[in-house]
């Protein structure tokens, strides 16, 4: 986003709150019957104008928070692009690193660079309540060095404020005077108006890829949490829509680094399959399949079956309070009903099943039914606590009482039914006491954000929630079809998934042919390469665009074999792969090298893609934070860029003229193995299979 952009953005959340505000006067001028209004006589008109205005009202907040919604994920973005780090002084003074054969290949060297600035600072200003520990990557330039230490500036304003004369430059030297020798560290310059450059030092470079070479990938250390992440969640009947695809894909790859990080992860699938909607299938299961409790009825295409209920549903009084009274006595726990209920899930979750095979997707099925008797305890104690408020015959719940700022949520409806809200304030419940979570993480479309919101201030108002507790709602955009229209099928109907994974396939294939691949690859072979290019490039895509923003769904795009693409990132990596290969060099034998000499950088776009390498933790590490899996694309497209620069300018095996080999150089082979390495870490947590040829 441009700053103008940025600036108009800001202009328009301040006047819509501003709006709001003024709404808000009145209406608590109204609700404290100031005279002036409450004398008029014409009340009834007030009244009305007051419904108006709080109707009103509700539709600015909405957009108020839509707009800071969208900017927050763009903010994020900006803040991505330049890595910027702040940290918060801690009590204790961290324990730095002082000797390079204690570092392990899992360090995060960004972590390492705010302990000993922070060290740094607080020696240099220790009278600084809170002084700003600003770290970020350098850049391109190598003059600039590998990161940088930003503090020189706010620090310096900091000081002003309390009428110390300085700037930044002096106090960049003073914080350089302070550092505490690192071995992470080369050194240390103060450039510009008050930047301090950071060098890496090459010899941890080489002993951090040496342990990867020796150990292998190794996770950060973090403290182990609990971490239940809902994710993909279709509804049983419905289709299971692109939206469902964008969830799973997003939440498969969230569980994945949060699962390589050694936290206990939950994959929880939240089916929709409890609700009204059951009363008509039931009913209409009873009319086409009298004897479904004793022959399984051959429902081929449940969304076909739930229209047709659907149809009669509204247009056949009879049969709508025949659908009625099979919602209670499901309900009620009638076993007919049951049955019938059951049968209908489960051809519903075969289908998902199909779709969650072909992407290798694992989870747990706990559907809003899980909660059914946990419901109705969760509204006995919030009627108890007095949380509930009557409104037009429903029970509904504000997150703030006094405010009754948004929507508030539907907890028993005005016939005495549960909600969407009530499950889901049932399952935070559960999710907090039962399964002792310490994230909670939903991922759906940004349409729902509002309701997670609501749902978190009444969990927390309810006291289900603790301090420090909160819930993540993981939004993303919606899918766009290539004219920029809501993704659907010329003929206007919602894409099957299935179709669409069997079109994914068959370009993929076209593609393959296109290159010839056909004529090098074994026909099994080929297969396995037609199935990573086909539902790799489709996570992919998604993956590699900021979640928050839409996103064109288009194979063209998706296929090409250039750019920041599955395509293009998957030929990459079998070309690494290819190298040791023909240098007929095996694992083995490259083993046993590391072992004799170690690894050694010499030429400058050798110690660049280290350098790129050394900072897989940090990247993983921030993803688990933010949850946007974006950055984790652009740090391969960026590995993969680094790569091609050293491979264009290194030799890695030397032939004579015949083709013969006449040299190897081990170093050069070993860093094409970490590469390789990490940029298959990589892909297993963007759930995507690699091959060995393509
Ligand atoms: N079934 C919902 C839908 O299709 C998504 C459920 C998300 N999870 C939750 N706990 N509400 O939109």
């Amino acid at each position: 986003m441009s700053e103008i952009e940025e600036r108009k953005l800001e202009e328009r959340t301040t006047k819509a709150e501003k709006e709001v505000k003024a709404i808000e006067d009145e209406l608590e001028k109204i609700s404290n019957g100031d005279l002036s209004y409450t004398k008029d006589p014409q009340l009834e008109k007030l009244l009305s104008e007051n419904e108006k205005l709080k109707h009103r009202l509700a539709v600015l907040e909405n957009a108020v928070k839509a707009e800071s919604l969208s900017s927050q994920g763009k903010s994020n973005m900006k803040v991505q692009n330049s890595d910027v780090i702040v940290k918060k002084v801690s009590k204790k003074r961290p324990t730095l690193i002082t000797d390079i054969n204690s570092v392990e290949g899992n360090i995060c060297i960004l972590d390492e660079l705010k302990n000993v600035f922070e060290v740094a600072i607080v020696s240099a200003y220790p009278d600084l309540e809170d002084p700003p520990v600003v770290i970020t990557l350098s850049g391109n330039n190598p003059k600039f060095g590998d990161y940088q230490c930003n503090s020189a500036m706010a620090i310096s304003q900091l000081l002003k404020a309390k009428n110390v004369k300085t700037n930044p430059r002096e106090v960049a030297n003073n914080i350089l005077n302070k550092s505490p020798t690192s071995p992470i560290i080369e050194r240390i310059e103060v450039a510009g108006a008050g930047f301090l450059n950071i060098f890496i030092n090459k010899k941890l470079t080489e002993h951090v890829l040496n342990c990867i070479l020796r150990f292998g990938i190794k996770p950060p250390p973090v403290k182990r949490e609990r971490i239940i992440v809902d994710f993909s969640s279709p509804n049983v009947a419905k289709e299971m829509h692109v939206g469902h695809l964008r969830s799973t894909i997003i939440g498969d790859s969230i569980s994945r680094i949060l699962e390589f990080l050694n936290h206990d992860v939950l994959r929880i699938n939240h089916l929709g399959d409890w609700g009204t909607q059951f009363g008509m299938l039931i009913a209409h299961l009873q009319d086409e399949f009298p004897d479904y409790k004793t022959h399984s009825p051959p429902i081929s295409d449940l969304q076909a079956f739930y229209k047709e209920s659907k149809k009669r549903f509204d247009s056949d009084e009879e049969f709508k309070k025949r659908a009625y009274g099979c919602v209670v006595k499901l309900q009620s726990g009638q076993p007919d009903y049951i049955a019938a209920w059951k049968l209908i899930c489960d051809v519903s979750r075969l289908e998902f099943r199909k779709v969650y095979e072909r992407l290798n997707i694992k989870l747990i099925d706990r559907g809003e039914s899980f909660y059914h008797e946990l419901m109705k305890v969760v509204v006995k104690e919030l009627k108890e606590k007095g949380f509930l408020e009557e409104d037009e015959g429903r029970l509904i719940m504000w997150g703030d009482p006094v405010k009754r700022d948004g929507i508030p949520l539907t907890i028993v409806k005005s016939d005495g039914g549960y909600t969407y809200d009530t499950s889901d304030m049932a399952t935070i419940t559960q999710r907090v006491k039962e399964e002792k979570g310490d994230r909670f993480i939903y991922v759906t479309d940004a349409g729902q954000n509002t309701h997670f919101v609501t749902i978190e201030a009444c969990a927390r108002r309810a006291g289900i929630l603790k301090d420090g507790q909160k819930i993540e709602n993981v939004v993303f955009g919606v899918v766009l079809g290539e004219d920029k229209k809501k993704f659907k099928t010329r003929s206007g109907d919602t894409i099957k998934l299935i179709a669409l994974l069997d079109e994914g396939l068959k370009r993929a294939l076209d593609k393959l042919i296109e290159k010839g691949r056909d004529k090098v690859l074994t026909p099994e072979e080929l297969k396995l390469a037609q199935e990573a290019v086909a539902y790799g490039c489709i996570k992919y895509a998604d993956l590699s665009h900021n979640r928050v923003n839409d996103y064109i769904f288009s194979f063209d795009k998706m296929l090409d074999d250039k750019g920041n693409t599955a395509v293009y990132l998957l030929y990459a990596l079998t070309r690494i792969r290819s190298i040791a290969r023909t240098a007929q060099v095996s694992l083995d034998t490259l083993l046993a090298e590391v072992e004799k000499t170690g690894i050694t950088l010499s030429h400058d776009t050798e110690l660049k893609l280290a350098k790129v390498l050394l900072r897989f933790p940090e990247v993983i590490l921030k993803v688990s934070n933010d949850l946007y899996v974006h950055s984790l694309c652009e740090y391969l497209y960026e590995i993969s860029s680094s790569f091609t620069e050293f491979y264009d300018k290194c030799y890695c095996v030397e032939k004579d003229k015949d083709g013969k080999i006449v040299n190897i150089f081990y170093n050069r082979l070993m860093l094409c193995e970490v590469t390789a390495r990490i940029m298959e870490k990589s892909f297993e947590f963007l759930g995507i299979k690699t091959v060995s040829k393509m």
